[in-house]
């Protein structure tokens, strides 16, 4: 099979290295995929949000089976215009990618279906939401309706913030058109887990639970970042409440898609917080997420292609999702600078790897048979084994011995999860 895969980060790097393992995968073109990805994958330069080219290009090379991976392109209708085209597609067409596309839309959806979710009102108008800021719970979290590069989210503690972070959005459209509408809503507490699952609009599998580390210092202080190292599975996610998420959140989502005519084939990724009243829906992403793919894939037992195969062809219902009982962590090693202002083209010096440890490049790119940093995230240190603090530990082994100038990363990927263990013995 020809296949290809829209994307070029770590997450893109982890899919390819997954598909890579069913021997039907002949070729793999990665549009525009990175100097990583070229070791596994043809890389063609080709934007992921160029709809038109990626189109061209599946249909002039015969491609069995497409697979989007980013959010802007499965936003922007990629995979509708790819199946137009007589191309097999994973992942949710423009109208059941609006789950991530729209915060007032999913928001609206998990009213109305009464899925769990914090309490929340959403505006497109400046003065009604400046009126509410006014009355609203403190703190208030401010959200960008659209796509803001993961920085559409403002936690404010008093009213002069949340009224600043109203005008910013909607009045100078910091986050462009994706400010046109806000959604105002209640700060929650509790840990953080991540959910990816299958489906292909009627059945749902969900994968191994993760933690993500958004923030992009030890200690969960600095900037928010695209996500700096995760862990799998995620010790808070006990069977218990898997079984409430299931029952709850994932199924009702997955009806309520269906019940508007949107109904969602691809991977759903659930953001949840588990409360003190349960848990409840953060955030919904249309995709899989990055840095969580890069834990969960590596415990992903049998093949990924024919799970993707089967969700595009609406019979996950016979197909099996095993995951491993192992445990997986990524450290990722970021530009010094990251998320704001870094320098770029230093040469990464990459070790031997052994069978349970990956390196996951994000933002890299080959020149003269050397690999060069282009990015903020530059790539992941992953490692697999039997329980999590061994994990831990042995990404930490592996991302200290790869080198690059400038290189960053924070010492405490996992600590919550392993403080969340100790609390369960
Ligand atoms: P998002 O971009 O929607 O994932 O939000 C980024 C981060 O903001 C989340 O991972 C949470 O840590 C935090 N966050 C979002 N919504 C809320 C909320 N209602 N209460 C507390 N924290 C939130
Ligand atoms: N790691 C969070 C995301 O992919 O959105």
């Amino acid at each position: 099979m020809k296949i290809l895969v829209v994307g070029g980060g770590g997450r893109e790097h982890a899919i390819i290295q997954k598909l890579r393992e069913d021997p039907r995968a002949e070729v793999i073109y990665a549009l525009p995929g990175n100097g990583g990805i070229a070791r596994h994958a043809l890389c063609v330069d080709i934007a992921a949000a160029d709809i038109p080219a990626i189109v061209s290009f599946a249909k002039a090379n015969a491609v069995d089976f497409a697979v989007v991976a980013p959010d802007d392109p499965l936003v922007l209708g990629a995979a509708d215009a790819l199946r137009q085209a007589g191309v097999p597609c994973f992942g949710p067409g423009k109208d059941a990618a609006a789950i991530e596309g729209s915060k007032v839309f999913a928001k609206n959806l998990m009213k109305k279906y009464g899925i769990p979710t914090a309490a929340y009102e959403a505006f497109q108008d400046l003065e009604e939401a400046l009126a509410y800021v006014e009355r609203c719970p403190l703190p208030a979290v401010v959200k960008a309706d659209g796509l803001a590069l993961g920085k559409g989210v403002l936690i404010c503690e008093t009213r002069e913030a949340a009224r600043e972070a109203v005008r910013s959005m909607m009045e100078d459209r910091v986050f462009g058109e994706s400010g046109a509408r806000v959604v105002i809503e209640e700060f929650l507490t509790g840990p953080e887990v991540s959910v990816l699952s299958f489906t292909d609009g009627e059945t749902l599998a969900p994968m191994v639970s993760s933690m993500d580390h958004k923030r992009a210092l030890d200690g969960d202080e600095g900037l928010n970042t695209g996500g700096m190292g995760t862990v799998a599975p995620n010790p808070c996610y006990t069977p218990e409440v898997a079984a409430e998420c299931m029952e709850k959140i994932f199924l009702p989502t997955v009806r309520a898609m269906k019940a508007e005519g949107r109904p969602f084939q691809g991977c759903l990724y659930f953001g949840l917080m588990l409360t003190a009243d349960g848990p409840k829906v953060i955030e919904y992403n249309c995709r899989f997420g990055d840095p969580e793919t890069q834990v969960v894939l590596p415990l992903l037992e049998g093949s990924l292609l024919e799970i993707l195969l089967a969700v595009s062809q609406g019979r996950l219902a016979e197909t099996q999702v095993r995951f491993s009982e192992k445990s997986a962590c990524c450290v990722i090693l970021a530009s010094r600078g990251y998320p704001q202002k870094y320098d770029k083209g230093f040469p990464i010096t990459l070790p031997g790897t052994e069978a349970d440890e990956r390196v996951y490049i994000a933002g890299a790119v080959e020149k003269d048979g050397k690999l060069l940093t282009s990015g903020g995230r530059v790539l992941g240190a992953v490692a697999v084994a039997g329980d999590l603090p061994r994990a831990i530990e042995r990404a930490y082994a592996l991302a200290d011995r790869i080198h690059f100038e400038n290189a960053f990363c924070r010492r405490d990927i996992g600590k919550r999860a392993l403080e969340a263990l100790e609390g369960k013995n």
